[in-house]
């Protein structure tokens, strides 16, 4: 195939990228290198992607590269921090939702393939205990984050129903694993753990979130490219959600520090108490099964940033000190 992923030097979409350069296809990166995009991310396909750098909300841009060609554009590219939409939601709503009718035009204009925007389960707000979110639940964000993303769902389902372009929705829980920004829960908590550092775990640290190790997300994004139907939306999960302080044990424990660095502090407004989504449908549809267990993904990811001291001192320069002086400097103690 080929693809132009867009935000291809974040987290999830440089994993993607060289997870479909592994596979063959022709990768196209358009990225802006926003403080969480790092074009080193792809390292190790660098040679054999070409990167562009740039703005999904910049028409000029993305029109010049989707072309009649592509098979798919597959969208990364959004400001995903849901902590930075509580200070400033400016660039969440730019980039998370004009950014996405700009690629919804240029892929109904050219004719490409299809688009496949990367959603999450955030979405559908939080879900009470013992119930899933699926697919046709009612979307109820909470967060300017979530519901920026919520937004272009819409706008994508919308576009579908208006001018019956070729769209997929995807809408994962959270991922963790390597080349994640130390911002995210987990390796914001190994970065400061490795260090000696207080954890600063929000509230009573009882709000649940269903882990995917970002392999097997990528592994269900290649399955819905090959095989999902057009307007469909397909949620993606382990299946199993865990409370914030198990995982931060696991991870203390993986590391052989005490629990002792853990702080309660202030929780964050507006927190979603537990996300939990219903995956049967890409199960059952498209065969795709997670295959990295909690245990193993948190082994494997303490490792590699143990591994990789100095990625982490290249991506945490002045605006990663003043960022967590703005959201940890004055926040009370629980
Ligand atoms: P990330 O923050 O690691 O990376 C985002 C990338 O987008 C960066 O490389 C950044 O430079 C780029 N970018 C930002 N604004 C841009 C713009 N205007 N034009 C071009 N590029 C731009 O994010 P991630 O965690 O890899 O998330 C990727 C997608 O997956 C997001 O849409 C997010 O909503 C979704 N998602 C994330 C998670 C998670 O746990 N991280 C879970 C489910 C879904
Ligand atoms: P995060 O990684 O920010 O992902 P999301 O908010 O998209 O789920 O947070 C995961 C969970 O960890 C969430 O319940 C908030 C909590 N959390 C803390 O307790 N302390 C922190 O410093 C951070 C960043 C998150």
């Amino acid at each position: 195939m080929k693809l132009l992923v867009t935000g291809g030097a974040g987290v999830i979409g440089s994993n993607f990228g060289a997870h479909r350069v592994e596979a063959g296809d022709e990768v196209l990166v358009l990225d802006l290198l926003t403080y969480a995009g790092h074009a080193e991310n792809l390292a190790p396909v660098l040679a054999d992607v070409r990167f562009v750098q740039g703005d999904i909300c910049d028409k000029g841009t993305v029109d010049g590269l989707v072309t009649s060609d592509l098979d798919a554009v597959v969208n990364f590219a959004a400001e995903s921090h849901v902590d930075r939409s509580i200070l400033d939601s400016g660039d969440f709503v730019r980039t998370n939702v004009l950014g996405v009718q700009v690629l919804l035009d240029a892929v109904q204009r050219s004719g490409c393939g299809r688009l496949l925007q990367v959603s999450t389960d955030e979405v559908y707000g939080p879900t009470a205990p013992r119930q899933v979110a699926t697919e046709r639940s009612n979307l109820e964000p909470s967060s300017p984050y979530a519901s920026s993303k919520a937004a272009a769902d819409l706008l994508c389902l919308a576009f579908r129903q208006t001018h019956g372009t070729p769209v997929l929705i995807t809408r994962c829980t959270n991922n963790y694993g390597p080349h994640q920004y130390p911002e995210k829960l987990i390796p914001l908590f190994l970065l400061r753990a490795m260090a000696d550092e207080e954890l600063p775990l929000y509230g009573d640290g009882l709000h649940e979130r269903d882990w995917l190790h970002v392999e097997d997300h990528c592994r269900a994004l290649s399955a819905v490219l090959a095989d999902g139907k057009d307007g469909e939306v397909y949620n993606i999960a382990y299946g199993e959600p865990v409370p914030n302080r198990l995982v931060v044990e696991a991870l203390l424990h993986e590391l052989d520090k005490p629990d002792t660095l853990i702080r309660s502090v202030e929780d964050r407004p507006g927190h979603d108490r537990r996300y939990a989504v219903d995956s049967k449908k890409i199960r059952a549809d498209l065969g795709w099964e997670p295959r990295i267990p909690l245990g193993t993904g948190l082994r494997r990811t303490v490792a590699w940033y143990r591994d990789h001291r100095e990625w982490l001192e290249a991506v945490t320069g002045p605006e990663f000190d003043q960022y967590c002086a703005a959201l940890y400097g004055d926040r009370k103690q629980a």
